[in-house]
């Protein structure tokens, strides 16, 4: 610990892990917390903007928690918490939208989308999620958040919140958090249908899921879109076809892909053969993560233990913050 470069980042209790999340961003979590001192939080305080039961609330938070240690978060390295253990979060939230402006947050791209999907529950929530955001990333101090292109928007917002409590109150009391988007390392991962990324919105069959059993892993890449095959030699791939080898190029050996790639160039590939080895590739890289899930999915006591442990690590940093500035604000502090 001590002067390493602190990380927060946030994760979407949505859905379960598939390969795009991993290659896309897991595996650089999983790198960052050998250098740098990490925490990540399970968001489901954000995910009350869409009112969730209680009981899938639950059901999603934990069973998110399971694949991202199954993925290999480790508690003892990164700390892994649940936002709605850390109730500072909450608090600095509340300074922080008393200098958050309407028509600011109005203008952020991923509210007017939401609002746009879910017309008739354009909540508060909805429209401070920038500010939330922004009190889980400064309430650690933050100097780098790993996220994606799509949450640019929200940390810009959240170097203008820093900024203006900095400006209003106390030089330089919050670090300017810098987003990270990993440049080089980020493997784009495609989908099977042809065309785009791999995302669990864009229709049954597309992802590939890391806790996907080998049948339905098997009979989602037999599935998966290609063409009528090469008919010159050397022809360039279109990109349903070229998205396979990508596939490949993460899970199959270097000297598997060189065949398929010459049987391409000359025009004598099946691509029948070429989805098989895909897939049973596929099924020997996803192995180790289904049993992960499942022999942590049968340790009631062990995730117990992870989420009180995470929230303690969590608390020890957020408390400190939060005391220094509700002084700063000019509130009684707590200790
Ligand atoms: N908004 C992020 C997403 O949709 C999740 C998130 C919430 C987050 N709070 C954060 C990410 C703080 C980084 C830091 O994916």
């Amino acid at each position: 610990m001590g002067n390493k470069e602190i990380v927060v980042s946030g994760i979407r209790p949505t859905g379960n892990l598939h390969l795009g999340n991993y290659f896309g961003a897991i595996k650089n979590f999983v790198k960052m917390q050998e250098t740098s001192q990490c925490y990540f939080f399970i968001a489901d305080y954000h995910s009350l903007t869409t009112h969730p039961t209680p009981g899938d609330l639950q059901k999603n938070v934990k069973q998110v928690l399971i694949e991202y240690l199954a993925a290999g978060l480790d508690p003892e390295k990164a700390t892994l918490y649940l936002q709605s253990d850390l109730p500072e979060t909450a608090e600095l939230y509340l300074f922080l939208n008393m200098n958050a402006y309407l028509g600011e947050l109005e203008r952020v791209t991923t509210f007017k989308e939401k609002a746009r999907k879910q017309p008739n529950n354009v909540n508060a929530g909805l429209l401070t999620y920038p500010t939330l955001m922004a009190a889980d990333i400064i309430i650690h101090k933050a100097a780098k958040v790993p996220v994606g292109k799509d949450q640019e928007q929200n940390l810009e917002m959240t170097r203008t919140y820093a900024r203006r409590f900095n400006n209003m109150y106390s030089k330089d009391y919050f670090p300017i958090p810098n987003a990270y988007n990993f440049g080089e390392q980020l493997v784009k991962i495609p989908g099977l249908d042809g065309s785009g990324k791999m995302g669990k919105s864009e229709g049954e069959g597309n992802a590939i899921f890391l806790n996907d059993d080998p049948k339905t892993l098997r009979k989602k890449v037999m599935r998966a879109v290609t063409d009528s095959g090469p008919t010159e030699n050397n022809q360039k791939k279109p990109e349903a076809i070229q998205n396979l080898f990508t596939l490949m190029k993460v899970v199959s050996k270097q000297d598997i892909i060189s065949q398929f790639d010459d049987m391409y160039n000359d025009c004598t590939i099946r691509y029948g053969d070429l989805k098989k080895q895909l897939a049973e590739d596929m099924v020997i890289f996803t192995e180790p993560f289904r049993e992960k899930i499942s022999e942590l999915s049968a340790n009631e006591d062990y995730i117990k233990k992870v989420m009180n442990q995470g929230a303690e690590k969590a608390r020890e940093s957020a408390q400190k913050t939060i005391n220094e500035v509700r002084e700063i604000i000019g509130f009684r502090k707590y200790h």
